[in-house]
């Protein structure tokens, strides 16, 4: 398969996998979207495997888009050039075989699905393992999880939204609803202890909340008692780049976990451009499946917390760094509770410097090896 690969300038983690979309946004037309910094096409073919290639035509940039899907192959809207899932323009119209145009051969990037999730890979192809994509408990037992899900378009570089959710500290200040309005953000965050975790590759916030009453989500939806303290798990794990696995759940004092109500939650970044981010969230529940009313209950409740306080915070925090997309540049203070977006940054930055090392010392073995010839 000719491998059209095309630099990317954004600092980012290339070998891994991101978020391009969801499963069910790619039926039977193709989807244009912008990720980390390339306009692609997804689209999937007769056999329902997705591919992802640039969404510009070699020859006068048309949107391909725009265009028919024709079997496994994307047809340009503009003058008919087809090209396949490898990004191979496979039929010229305009030659009298009608075969391939290999000078037109554009990007692609491998794709998987998981978890209702197209995923792509913006690194080295020979390297894309899907082995690699961290196993999400929640997600690994649909009969035991409602599902909903959601997207949302946030104006800040991808780490801001990481730092939001590996410091969970600002839900007493800016989600007062979580808590009901029953306690001061002091006494929230009296009730939290956290404990950080640093893994090989993950750094995991573990944060119990123990005798306060339970959320207003647990109360409203779930039937909890406002007046039965309990304990709750809110412990995040972050994957490199920006995946972040959520534990919510509450169960009464003296109970044991497993008769608590979880909701548990996936939230996946993905770098659109360096200063906005796509924000795809996944959030289960272990109990009320199969009513749509719950459903819609969840969504309009997250959507409150990630789409009318979460997001706006982050917008404004990136409107006033500037043209500055990594915060440690502007030199800011540090609270005890940024331990886990620091730690996570620390480990992000150095993946990129290894991945970058790597890359570098390759191409002047490569170098070494051309002139020695
Ligand atoms: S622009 Fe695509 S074939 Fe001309
Ligand atoms: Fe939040």
């Amino acid at each position: 398969m000719a491998q059209v690969t095309e630099s990317i300038l954004l600092s980012i983690l290339k070998n891994a996998w991101y978020a391009a979309a969801f499963s069910d946004e790619v039926i039977d037309k193709p989807l244009s979207r912008t990720l980390v910094e390339r306009k692609v096409a997804l689209f999937r073919g007769e056999d329902g495997k997705v591919g992802m290639i640039l969404d510009r035509c070699p020859h006068r940039f048309a949107p391909l888009s725009a265009g028919r899907q024709d079997g496994d192959t994307l047809e340009c809207p503009y003058h008919g050039l087809r090209f396949n899932r490898a990004g191979e323009c496979v039929y010229n119209p305009h030659s009298k075989t009608k075969g391939p145009l290999r000078a037109a051969d554009i990007p692609s990037w491998p794709v998987m699905e998981r978890y209702g999730i197209i995923w792509f890979w913006p690194g080295d192809p020979q390297q894309a393992d899907e082995s690699s994509l961290p196993s999400i408990d929640f997600l690994d037992k649909p009969e035991e999880y409602a599902l909903v899900k959601g997207r949302l378009h946030v104006r800040g570089h991808y780490e801001l939204v990481v730092d939001n959710l590996l410091d969970l500290s600002h839900a007493a200040f800016i989600h007062p609803q979580f808590s009901g309005g029953a306690n001061t953000p002091e006494e929230i965050l009296a009730a939290t202890s956290q404990r950080l975790e640093r893994r090989a590759r993950s750094i995991v916030n573990h944060r119990i909340r123990t005798g306060l009453g339970p959320s207003s989500a647990h109360v409203r939806l779930f039937g909890m008692d406002p007046a039965i303290p309990v304990e709750s798990d809110l412990t995040m794990t972050w994957y490199p780049p920006a995946m972040l696995d959520f534990a919510l759940g509450s169960w009464e004092m003296g109970q044991e976990r497993e008769q608590g109500i979880h909701i548990p939650q996936l939230h996946i970044i993905t770098p659109e451009t360096e200063f906005t981010s796509h924000y795809f969230f996944i959030n289960g529940r272990n109990r009320r499946q199969g009513e749509p009313e719950v459903d819609k209950a969840l969504l309009d409740f997250f959507d409150m917390a990630f789409a009318r306080q979460d997001e706006p915070m982050i917008e404004m925090v990136q409107a006033n760094m500037g043209a500055v997309s990594d915060i440690n540049e502007l030199g800011p203070i540090l609270l005890p509770t940024d331990a886990a977006p620091v730690s996570a940054r620390r480990m992000l930055a150095d993946l990129i410097a290894t991945e970058r090392h790597d890359a570098e010392s390759r191409q002047s073995n490569e170098g070494v090896e051309l002139t020695a010839s």
